[in-house]
């Protein structure tokens, strides 16, 4: 599987569908519309939409089924911009520099990015409520939204981010580490794939190991995360590098050393891979995202 080519093709997919389905800048909302399209527009590897893709391919990997899970796909990824901007600004991780641009907020002032961030979020929940464009039975995308809202929510992807604040510079438990991770990044990577499987039609089995692999490969993503933060440079990441040591962030290289973070990042990706034992073929691409996660550069 060659995983650049599958990636690039993916990508472009998923951003012409992004300029599909994004707000045009109009007034009287123009500036406000310009924001939300900054940050979403500034690149980004598009990694969630193409999880929740490729764990439908898995199930069925026709383009009936990617053309009606594309909606939910760049609800996603607004999903996932929002986090973005509002983890960079002053009062959380206070970052200037973000896929290699200036952070939303140096831009468009703290007020203009915190409310860039909330309508990306409204707006992922508009896009997964058009069953007219996703032509997915209601039940279906019912699951799908229950799914994505569970995952972004104060039970993943907030609430992991307000345990990751709220325990700068402290010393913290392994326990505190993993359910930081867990959910700060891996719920929202997790729910990706899940929403990919429901959109598709999984059974429960399948939906349960597509669910080990995302956890799995959620865990395995921030360790990586965090082991660039550690020893990539700035240009590289296109965000900050070493910043995770200087506001004292609860991370895998902090509480196990480069070599023993980059140890478990390699066992949690094998234990993914392990999950789609029973999968075939079209579970090449997840098996491919799986070590391009754990090996990325950026
Ligand atoms: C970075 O995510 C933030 C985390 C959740 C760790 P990505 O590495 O997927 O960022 P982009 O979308 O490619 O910029
Ligand atoms: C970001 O985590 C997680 C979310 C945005 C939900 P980090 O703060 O560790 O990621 P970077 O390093 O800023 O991308
Ligand atoms: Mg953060
Ligand atoms: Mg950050």
């Amino acid at each position: 599987m060659k995983i650049k080519i599958y990636l690039e093709n993916k990508r472009q997919q998923v951003e012409d569908a992004l300029h599909k389905y994004i707000l045009l800048p109009s007034d009287p909302f123009k500036e406000h519309i310009e924001a939300m399209r900054y940050s979403l527009f500034a690149g980004g590897k598009r990694l969630r939409p193409i999880l929740c893709l490729a764990a439908a391919a898995t199930i069925d990997n026709t383009s009936k089924v990617e053309a009606s899970l594309m909606p939910t796909a760049c609800a996603l990824e607004c999903i996932h911009t929002y986090s973005l901007i509002h983890d960079d600004l002053p009062a959380m991780d206070d970052d200037d520099l973000r896929r290699g641009k200036p952070t939303n907020h140096t831009l468009f002032g703290e007020a203009g990015a915190i409310l860039a961030g909330d309508s990306l979020l409204t707006w992922a929940f508009d896009l997964l409520s058009q069953t007219e464009i996703t032509s997915l039975p209601p039940e279906r995308q019912i699951s799908i939204i229950k799914t994505i809202s569970r995952g972004a929510g104060p039970l993943g992807m907030v609430g992991g981010q307000a345990l990751d604040i709220a325990n700068e510079n402290k010393a913290f438990p392994f326990d505190t580490l993993q359910t930081i991770h867990r959910n700060k990044t891996g719920a929202l990577i997790l729910c990706s794939i899940q929403a990919g499987a429901l959109g598709a039609g999984a059974t429960a089995d399948k939906v349960d190991k597509l669910t080990i692999y995302g956890k799995k490969i959620g865990l395995s993503f921030q360790i990586v995360d965090d082991l660039l933060n550690a020893t990539a440079t700035t240009e590289q990441l296109g965000k900050a590098a070493g910043s995770d040591k200087d506001r004292g962030k609860a991370t895998y290289p902090a509480f196990f050393g480069v070599e023993e973070s980059r140890r478990l990042a390699k066992q949690a990706v094998k234990s993914a891979k392990d999950a789609l034992e029973d999968f075939d073929h079209r579970a090449d691409p997840l098996r491919a995202l799986a070590d391009y996660i754990c090996t990325r550069s950026n």
